[in-house]
């Protein structure tokens, strides 16, 4: 296939695939976890069928930004070699359950043997303790997510454990006094928190048993799609933590990158280590990954202060100096604000540093000829458009990465933040598909 055909096959795809109309909410295992923000694996399935056909070569996909990992397990339904990071410990969690291959008839065990634990647990014992916890959680409630981090505790199969917490994280999503409308902590009204009856068990028992069919249900797919042997998909993946700003922790080299990144810092857009923490209270950290070096529990900002662009950059002119030759779209936009909005876009420009750094990090780990695909949706600040796309097109392409074409979709089916100024814009949001020169 030449380049122009591979053009003209990307700009066939219709728009009904690229909005996700084909989707089911279960898919891929999607919603055992509602991660902020997750792709719909059913929109980059055929970009990524698409381009592995041009490149006629067994596929390895790098996603620098996993997040739920949607990108690696759409990867995976196609045999590639798969490789995430994300700076998010619950993202790492649900990405190796996601990524891990389950056995229905061991899952179905665990989950009877642990109920009958749980339901003959009669400690008063609060297992976890952090500041604020009574603000988040009910006594009631309290007392039967200790029962339920007791008995996966005592459950021995590693992986198992791992799918457990998946489905308490979900729970807590649901049980605590933080309300559900935004990814940011906000504590419900004091009459709400009082009229609320749920029993986390009871959401737990119904939650692990709808998880174990969507997981069997996406294993089942790898098995018909003969990526499965001995009991293992047969090809490599590696999901690990770690920051992308400073590096990415893998040897290998890869011909497919696929990511949707942040759309600016996350306090600002989405705050999706807002969103973890109160789930992270009560996960112990050696079962996600022991090394992680962050003390992601130490305040409510942690995660998302060390995510892109959550930290203010010092030498800010020739930051400035050195974006400004790489984006015309941004040294414009940055020109446009006033003084006081200039603080407002200062974080903006903050991001994209964060961005261009970690994109460097990215070119180290693609072979020549790879191609990128990058999910991106345009924001607001103070009422002016970030356009985010046409920014990382003009920082790619100063990078001599070029790009092969862009295609839109319409983003309804995504879960994104409710009331801010980010969501003003975000009806539709780019596809922007690159090849490395070299
Ligand atoms: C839009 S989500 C990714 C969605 C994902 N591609 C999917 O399909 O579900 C963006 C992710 O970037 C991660 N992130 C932000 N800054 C990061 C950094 N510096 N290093 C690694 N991951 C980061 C966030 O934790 C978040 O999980």
């Amino acid at each position: 296939m030449i380049e122009n055909d591979l053009k003209e096959a990307l700009e066939s795809i219709t728009s009904q695939e690229l909005n996700g109309k084909n989707y089911k909410r279960s898919d891929f295992a999607r919603s055992i976890l509602n991660y902020p923000a997750m792709m719909v694996p059913a929109v980059q399935e055929p970009i990524i069928h698409c381009l592995s056909k041009h490149l006629d070569e067994k596929i390895s996909l790098i996603d620098p930004f996993m997040g739920a990992s949607n990108t690696l397990v759409t990867g995976m339904k196609q045999g590639c070699e798969v490789f995430g990071q994300d700076i998010n410990p619950l993202s790492l969690l649900v990405s190796q359950v996601k990524t891990s291959y389950y056995l229905s008839t061991e899952l179905e065990e665990a989950r009877r043997v642990l109920m009958s634990k749980i339901n003959s647990d009669t400690s008063v014992r609060i297992e976890v303790d952090f500041k604020n916890i009574d603000k988040w959680f009910k006594a009631e409630v309290q007392l039967e997510l200790s029962k339920l981090r007791r008995g996966i505790l005592s459950e021995d199969n590693l992986l198992i454990r791992k799918f457990f917490w998946v489905a308490l994280a979900e729970v807590i999503r649901l049980v605590s006094n933080d309300r559900t409308s935004t990814f940011k902590l906000h504590v419900r009204t004091s009459d709400d928190i009082q009229n609320r009856r749920l029993s986390p068990i009871e959401l737990f028992t119904s939650l692990v048993k709808r998880s174990t069919r969507d997981i069997i249900e996406f294993c089942r797919i790898l098995e018909e799609g003969d990526h499965i042997e001995n009991g293992q998909y047969k090809n490599n993946v590696d999901v690990v933590w770690g920051n992308s700003l400073g590096g990415l922790n893998t040897k290998k080299q890869f011909n497919l990158l696929v990511t949707s990144p942040p759309y600016g810092d996350n306090q600002t857009t989405v705050t999706y280590g807002q969103f973890s923490y109160l789930p992270l209270q009560w996960i112990p950290m050696e079962d996600i990954d022991p090394n992680i070096y962050i003390d992601y529990l130490k305040s409510t900002m942690e995660i998302d202060s060390n995510s892109l662009g959550g930290k203010m950059i010092q030498n800010f002119s020739e930051v400035e100096e050195k974006l400004f030759e790489k984006s015309s779209e941004l040294k414009g936009l940055f020109e446009k604000f006033d003084f006081e909005k200039k603080k407002k876009a200062k974080k903006v420009l903050n991001f994209f540093h964060d961005m261009d750094l970690s994109i460097d990090n990215m070119v180290t780990k693609l072979k020549p000829g790879a191609f990128m695909v990058w999910t991106i949706g345009n924001r607001n600040v103070n009422k002016t458009e970030i356009k985010n796309d046409k920014i990382l097109s003009e920082i790619l392409q100063s990078k001599d990465i070029e790009l092969v074409t862009d295609l839109e979709r319409d983003i309804l089916s995504k879960r994104m933040p409710g009331r801010n100024n980010f969501s003003d814009l975000m009806k539709k949001e780019k596809i922007l598909i690159f090849k490395n020169k070299y």
